[in-house]
């Protein structure tokens, strides 16, 4: 199947057929959720968390952006990759992320990059990142990289107030030109609305039914990630169990002596030439 692009979303959203996203970190995963057909894929900063073990994404650099999304790409050739800006790659000013988001396109060949916020200064970035001809994709509402300001992983636009401003905040992002908005971790209704008022495709994570497509963090929604798991995460498998039993299957069966089995996991040997060096 050929690489989607700006056009094929804007008219998923314009048939009502929702946009399937998930994130993915290395070349085994990315082949994986390329052949499953997702229209999407989102290289996170979260892979600071899930890959590297870090408690937050603070720490994840643009080096490991860089050095990840590649080997997404090297796994999903044919799916659309975004490529997620990690803390301190564009807030300092719009040469430093125009310079960082340049090289997710040169180095690793991603199809657009994400950052988070709202602001005017994040509007600003968008503006200039989209002027040097770059897909940029805004991220709202519970963002990991303003932890400190919102107090935690906490769902946001749960008061009237929250709720507007988020919508005026998807609104000044697409009037800066992001070509779709993600957003993560609000009530439906704030979901609904964002949604309705928009004119790009709006993605949610956490944010209802009512996007225009839905994301969740893989390693999540197969259950690998075990340190917790937010509300809005389905698990659709318990992949965590299975790898942690097979581990364990083999700790006794070396240690029974049960594998490997001569003749079966080993390589053949001419019977003369077993003679003449033993
Ligand atoms: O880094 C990431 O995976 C993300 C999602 C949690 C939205 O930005
Ligand atoms: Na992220």
């Amino acid at each position: 199947m050929a690489k989607k692009t700006i056009n094929d979303f804007n008219q998923m959203v314009e048939a009502g057929e929702k946009i399937t996203y998930l994130t993915a970190y290395d070349y085994l995963t990315a082949k994986m959720v390329e052949k499953a057909g997702i229209d999407m894929i989102l290289v996170g900063d979260s892979l600071g968390m899930v890959t590297l073990g870090y408690d937050t994404t603070f720490p994840v650099t643009m080096d490991d952006m860089i050095r990840h999304s590649q080997a997404v790409r090297r796994g999903a050739p044919n799916t659309f990759i975004v490529g997620d800006m990690p803390y301190m790659s564009y807030q300092v000013s719009d040469k430093a992320a125009i310079a960082n988001a340049g090289r997710f396109i040169k180095e690793a060949g991603v199809d657009c990059i994400k950052l988070e916020g709202g602001g005017e200064m994040i509007c600003k970035r968008v503006k200039a990142i989209q002027e040097a001809g770059i897909l940029v994709m805004g991220h709202i509402g519970l963002t990991p990289q303003f932890m400190g300001q919102i107090g935690g992983y906490k769902a946001q636009g749960r008061s009237a107030a929250d709720a507007m401003k988020l919508v005026n905040q998807a609104k000044l992002i697409e009037e800066a030109g992001a070509f779709s908005i993600l957003v993560e971790g609000v009530p439906t209704a704030v979901g609904k609305a964002i949604t309705e008022r928009a004119g790009i495709p709006i993605l949610g994570i956490g944010a209802g039914s009512f996007t225009h497509g839905q994301l969740l963090i893989f390693a999540d929604m197969v259950g690998l990630y075990d340190n917790f798991t937010p509300k809005f995460v389905k698990k659709y498998a318990s992949v965590n169990e299975v790898i942690t039993n097979a581990f364990k299957e083999y700790v006794k069966e070396v240690k029974e002596n049960q594998f490997p089995i001569d003749g079966v996991h080993t390589y053949g040997q001419k019977e003369e030439d077993v003679k003449e060096f033993l």
